[in-house]
């Protein structure tokens, strides 16, 4: 049976023993309490309060301005509506690659505050001692590796990563590592689909996949680039399953138009 049909509740332990099963996970971002609900009640395994927030609610150009009380904002207001899901927070850029005192204060922080069941993090053997100090706390630590957001003046460009030897065999060896330390799951970026497979088959923890082909354990991507909300944005990785941004435009310039025509409200539309 499938594990859906018998858990209440998303856990860790739920995606470890659905990877076991070979059943795929489903992630997807939320940043605010509407949305959530409705991803939630879709059936939605992991909710990413992602700080990809910092380019589609605050629309700056990186993640990088995004701060510790804004994603606690968010997280907080995800947290109001999901009932299954298992909620993961991303740690904002600077709030844990200082020293690993700093990063644990930082999840504390989100985990006290919002209710949320874990938290994600960049990086590999850089941030280890961060990984192993949250762990010993009790938090949940999910892993990301390949295209590193945070990172995108070190790499200076979003193209996909990993495809020379040197990096590839880096980011192998980062995956095992952040097996070895604890982490629960691992979200590859854009890297090329066969070594994404590779490392899915070579690590127990469920690897959750963006732009990294169909051989990992599970897919994430922003709700607003799935539901067609972001127009710029149309990586090849990108299947759009809405066109939001002509939905949205179509209803308002009809509600512009009624309000001007004073059509709006009629007489059964008022008291
Ligand atoms: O912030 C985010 O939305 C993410 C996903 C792209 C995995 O980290």
């Amino acid at each position: 049976m499938s594990i859906h049909k018998t858990a209440r509740k998303i856990t860790t332990h739920v995606l470890q023993a659905m990877k076991a099963k070979n059943e795929k996970i489903a992630m997807l971002t939320a940043y605010d309490y509407s949305i959530a609900k409705l991803v939630d009640q879709a059936g939605i395994d992991v909710i990413l309060v992602g700080d990809s927030a910092a380019n589609v609610m605050a629309g700056y150009d990186t993640t990088l301005p995004l701060t510790l009380d804004e994603i606690i904002y968010h997280a907080k207001s995800v947290m109001r509506a999901v009932e299954k899901a298992l909620v993961v927070v991303d740690l904002p850029f600077g709030t844990y690659q200082g020293n690993s005192k700093h990063a644990l204060d930082s999840a504390i922080r989100i985990m006290k505050e919002t209710g949320a069941h874990a938290v994600k993090l960049e990086g590999g053997a850089e941030v280890k001692e961060s990984v192993i100090r949250i762990l010993s706390a009790g938090i949940p630590v999910m892993g990301h590796l390949g295209l590193m957001p945070q990172s995108i003046h070190k790499f200076g460009t979003y193209v996909v990563r990993a495809k020379e030897e040197e990096e590839a065999n880096q980011l192998k060896k980062d995956a095992k590592l952040l097996e070895e330390l604890g982490c629960f799951a691992l979200v590859l970026e854009k890297i090329p689909a066969k070594l994404a497979e590779e490392v899915s088959q070579s690590i127990k923890i469920p690897v959750i996949g963006i732009g990294a082909g169909g051989g990992v354990d599970g897919q994430v991507l922003v709700i607003h680039d799935m539901l067609g909300l972001t127009q710029e944005f149309s990586p090849r990785f990108l299947r759009r399953y809405h066109d939001l941004a002509s939905e949205i435009k179509g209803a308002v310039s009809a509600y512009v138009k009624d309000v001007r025509s004073q059509d709006f409200p009629n007489e059964k539309e008022q008291y």
